[in-house]
């Protein structure tokens, strides 16, 4: 019960990564208020947790349903002590050679300016309780190229710049800010990609299946792998640990599984075929 007596919220807390960290906060003790643009999804949570789970419909491209997600969480259960910043979506596909101008600022502003305001609205309420933590969803596509449109990837780059700035001006108060970085998790992110025609258990099927050989580690990556991280960094056993990222990518990063898996091709292998 590490967060017995603890108030936690959570953005896009309705599906994936969000919702299998409200399940873990609240398993461990904790009062939970979610928002999330999904009023349907998020309803149907709480029903599920009276009295300890409450839901508030928010778009995090919005200022003012930021604050209202704060100002409402500090309100119904008297006070925030965890703030886990993750609502995200794909944004713009096009490349930087394509994108508009318009398509650039919807993305930075799900991304990385929700992000922002998150930390700027939840920084008041977390003063008066005399510190907190912070956690905010990044990815792999901050670190390297290759995992996710431009836009997603650059803005995703700013939460880990953004986490560190913001970590450096809040000690003072006791507030910590830290990022997780996932790898390929098995979430609904990627239905858009999906045919029309594919229903979201075909979908899930298939991901499951190429994410379980994405990455050196021999499985696919599930919310709940990122849920324990962002337990960890949100918890007192990390207390001392502020400003920096957790990557959770099942070895994604280190470079591909070809030192084990006979069907990924090698350097070696993609030369001999080549010659
Ligand atoms: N799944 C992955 O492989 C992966 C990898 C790296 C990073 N991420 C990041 O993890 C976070 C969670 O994504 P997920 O994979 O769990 O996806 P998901 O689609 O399962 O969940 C995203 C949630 O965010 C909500 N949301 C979307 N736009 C919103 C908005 N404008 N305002 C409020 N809520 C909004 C959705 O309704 C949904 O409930 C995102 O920031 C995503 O970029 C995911």
């Amino acid at each position: 019960m590490r967060f017995a007596g603890k108030t936690a919220v959570v953005t896009g807390g309705a599906s994936g990564i969000g919702k299998s960290t409200v399940e873990l906060f609240l398993a461990e003790g904790a009062q939970v208020v979610m928002g999330d643009l999904d009023a349907e999804a998020g309803t149907k949570m709480v029903s599920a947790h009276p009295g300890t789970l409450h839901f508030k419909r928010c778009d995090v491209r919005a200022d003012r349903d930021i604050k209202a997600l704060m100002d409402f969480a500090a309100e119904a259960t008297g006070g925030i002590d965890i703030v886990f910043n993750n609502a995200g979506a794909g944004g713009a596909r096009g490349g930087i050679d394509e994108i508009t101008a318009e398509e650039w600022d919807d993305t930075m502003a799900l991304l990385l300016r929700s992000v922002a305001l998150g930390i700027r609205h939840a920084t008041p309420h977390l003063k008066a309780r005399g510190g907190g933590a912070i956690v905010n969803t990044s990815s792999v596509s901050a670190l390297q190229s290759g995992y996710a449109p431009t836009a997603y990837s650059v803005a995703k780059a700013g939460v880990l710049h953004l986490t560190r700035i913001a970590a450096a001006d809040l000690a003072q108060y006791g507030i910590r800010v830290n990022a997780v970085c996932p790898g390929f998790i098995v979430t609904n992110i990627f239905n858009p990609a999906f045919d029309p025609a594919i229903d979201a258990l075909q979908a899930k099927q298939i991901l499951m299946g190429a994410a379980a050989h994405a990455q050196p580690v021999a499985r696919a990556g599930q919310p709940r792998d990122i849920a324990e991280a962002v337990a960890y960094l949100a918890s007192d056993a990390a207390s001392f640990v502020t400003g920096t990222d957790l990557l959770v990518d099942g070895g994604m990063l280190i470079g591909t599984r070809a030192s084990w898996d006979p069907a990924t091709p090698g350097l070696i292998d993609m030369l001999a075929a080549r010659a």
